[in-house]
């Protein structure tokens, strides 16, 4: 139900938001318990091989020095389902910057000290860093991330293809990227009488502690994980990471809490990265544009530790239809740190090759780029043949157009010239799956007339407390001020992480169900609330139990504008524009904040966000954010994100899709392609650098 004065669908400022410009909100490492240690772990400096020996005594020696713990003396945890988890386990190296060891003090420069100290030999064995498509260890996987699987195939690509009229072959490399949060990863960890609480940086504090319980051997109830406050994640945050468990085990053992903050340089090494791609892409068409063959294959690469596939074939799956196509995945398991998430896994790398491969199509069968994608729009979703619940996309295209002023562009390229700029634009198309999973959560109403509500939602700085306070008060028909919303810790009703931009979707049902029951309660209580209040729960694993008969994405369209210096190679973007349509858009000002930072992020992957990987010492270069340059207020001039109404009676309660990864999908294909049509040199390897456009 929704109410004319509804406080769902308007710019509610977020809850935090004093909290967290004042200082008030605590992050994970502001928790300082009475007592507390610091510890600091030891990367491993060879990129493969074994430690033989771990000389403590010059490191023990040193003022404030608790404890030094490796493979030799760490306690031994039960097998996690992460092996990344598995710290201090074995004597195997696996990567650089894999942890051998964690030095803890009773200051953070003491621990720092004993760590410098610390001196660790290793058998060093010869390392493969190196991505190549020819490189013999490539296999096909079963899946691809999310269980996607890993090749596709329909009609007959190999005959369809040759026999098209206009053809493109072409293939698109990217660097690894980097998650840099503004809150690196942290922990601190306290035991008390075989109960253990940790204050994490994490996306999801239930899996955190249900990972904690398996390699402690601990129940569930025995640990609280507590993430109040978190400084972003892009998925970094996602699942687990090695410093709770070090934070943890440290802790056990020095009988003292223990807080363990990652220093910013070592976050490429154990949080996860966006692999590295290479992607072929083959579209065939018609004279008409009207494609009748496509192929999406991509080559990337994984750890030894563990198979992360970067499943970047996949949005081909979804875009375009073709009665003929083939997308595949093949990987290869190098001594590299483990990939994982980084927003939109698959979809940010997969659309910047595919979407890079539209335009190519469009210059070849010189077909203006924007209409191009509106005569490939499917009926059904290709690859499944599934009903769409809703696509918008025509419209996001038509929307974008209009607003950026697209129409009468010159395609010709390199001829718009100011000094010694060329200036060009671009456009790509965006997808990102509606997401949801089963989430619970307890609605309570109080004698005065205010609402608590409790889920363990997190906030990565997407304003999940404010959306959640929205939903409820719309249900109960209440002003926002009247709903208090607890949310980031592991005792709260169990729920989903902040991931997949599933989470207001997945919380926020199980928030409107308790509040739906609530307010039924409510009403047959004609003597009012009793001094205890009203309590209900509910969770949504019965809604969630079926897969819904429609192929759910979101759907966009960017427009970008740049400049490239023919001086000094530079590209600066001068105007990005998004349009989206992405369900019912439940807060504008918190999924403005949302669309803009991925399209700031695809800023990033088009342009800065470089990582070198270093062949002979194994290890990626950048390491710190001056190497690593994650795009600043100066690289953002106009940036505009609007969205189409779209009204989906197959998603949630609410109406809503995700919106926190989409803004990034496609924005680096629309840089890229306008850096085509400013300079007329089409680039297909990211990030464009001045070294690559000169
Ligand atoms: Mo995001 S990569 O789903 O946290």
């Amino acid at each position: 139900m929704t109410h004319a004065h509804s406080p769902l669908g308007t710019p509610a400022v977020r809850a935090e938001a004093r909290d967290k410009v004042t200082g008030a909100a605590r992050y994970a490492a502001e928790h300082t318990p009475r007592g507390c240690a610091y510890a600091v772990p030891v990367p491993a400096t060879v990129a493969r091989g074994r430690v033989t020996a771990v000389h403590d005594d010059e490191a023990l020696a040193l003022p404030g020095v608790l404890a030094v713990l490796s493979h030799e003396n760490a306690p031994r945890l039960k097998e996690p389902d992460d092996p990344i988890l598995a710290v201090l386990q074995s004597d195997r190296v696996p990567h650089r910057g894999w942890y051998v060891a964690l030095v803890v003090a009773d200051t953070p420069e003491h621990a720092a000290a004993a760590a410098e100290a610390l001196r660790v030999e290793y058998a060093a064995e010869e390392h493969d860093v190196t991505l190549t498509t020819g490189h013999p260890g490539l296999y096909t996987p079963q899946e691809a991330n999310s269980g996607v699987p890993a090749v596709r195939e329909r009609g007959d690509f190999d005959t369809a293809y040759p026999a098209a009229a206009v053809r493109v072959d072409a293939t698109y490399t990217m660097s690894a990227q980097h998650n840099h949060p503004m809150e690196p990863h942290a922990s601190t960890a306290l035991w008390d009488d075989g109960r253990l609480t940790v204050y994490d940086s994490s996306q999801g504090s239930t899996k955190v502690r249900d990972a904690l319980a398996q390699v402690f051997g601990l129940e569930k109830r025995q640990i609280t994980v507590v993430s109040e406050h978190v400084g972003g994640g892009f998925g970094s945050k996602g699942t687990p990471r090695p410093q709770v468990v070090l934070a943890a085990m440290a802790a056990r053992h020095t009988g003292r809490p223990v807080k363990l903050a990652l220093p910013r340089r070592q976050l490429a090494a154990v949080v996860g990265h966006r692999a590295p791609t290479v992607q072929r892409v083959r579209l065939g068409a018609g004279a008409d544009g009207v494609i009748t063959a496509l192929a999406h294959e991509v080559v990337t690469q994984t750890s030894t530790v563990k198979e992360f596939v970067e499943q970047a074939a996949v949005p081909a799956r979804v875009m375009y239809t073709s009665p003929h196509s083939r997308t595949g995945h093949r990987v290869v398991a190098l001594d590299v740190p483990s990939p994982s998430w980084m927003r939109a896994p698959g979809e940010a790398s997969g659309m910047y090759a595919l979407e890079s491969a539209m335009d190519e199509l469009a210059v070849a069968a010189g077909i203006d780029p924007v209409e191009l994608r509106l005569r490939n729009e499917p009926e059904t979703e290709p690859d499944s043949g599934s009903p769409f619940s809703s696509r918008h996309l025509a419209e996001c295209l038509r929307e974008g157009a209009r607003r950026f002023g697209w129409e009468g562009r010159d395609p010709r390229p390199g001829v718009r010239r100011e000094g010694d700029l060329l200036l060009g634009t671009g456009v790509a198309a965006a997808t990102y799956p509606v997401l949801v999973s089963p989430s619970a959560a307890t609605a309570h109403a109080a004698p005065d007339g205010t609402y608590a509500v409790r889920v363990n939602a997190t906030d990565i700085g997407t304003g999940a407390r404010t959306v959640l306070a929205q939903i409820a008060a719309d249900v109960l028909d209440a002003p926002l001020e009247s709903v208090r919303v607890a949310i980031g810790s592991s005792d709260l009703p169990v729920a989903p992480l902040a991931g997949g931009s599933s989470g207001t979707a997945s919380w926020g049902w199980s928030v409107h169900k308790a509040c739906a029951l609530l307010a039924e309660r409510l009403r047959e209580s004609p003597g009012g609330v009793p001094a205890e209040g009203i309590t209900v729960t509910a969770d949504t694993e019965r809604e969630l139990a079926e897969e819904p008969p429609y192929a759910r994405h979101a759907f966009g369209a960017h427009f970008a504008e740049v400049q490239a210096d023919t001086v000094t190679g530079e590209v600066r973007v001068r105007r990005l524009l998004g349009v989206y349509a992405a369900g019912r858009v439940l807060n504008p000002r918190t999924a403005r904040s949302q669309f803009i930072g991925g399209m700031t992020m695809g800023i990033g992957m088009a342009l800065t966000e470089h990582s070198t990987m270093d062949a002979a010492f194994g290890d990626f270069a950048e390491h710190d954010l001056a190497s690593y340059h994650v795009p600043a207020c100066a690289d953002v001039r106009s940036i505009e994100a609007h969205w189409v109404d779209e009204d989906d009676p197959h998603l949630n309660p609410m109406g809503s899709k995700g919106i926190g990864e989409i803004g990034v999908v496609g924005t680096a294909a629309a840089i890229a392609n306008a850096v085509h049509h400013a300079t007329g040199a089409r680039l297909r390897d990211l990030p464009l650098t001045p070294d690559k456009v000169l």
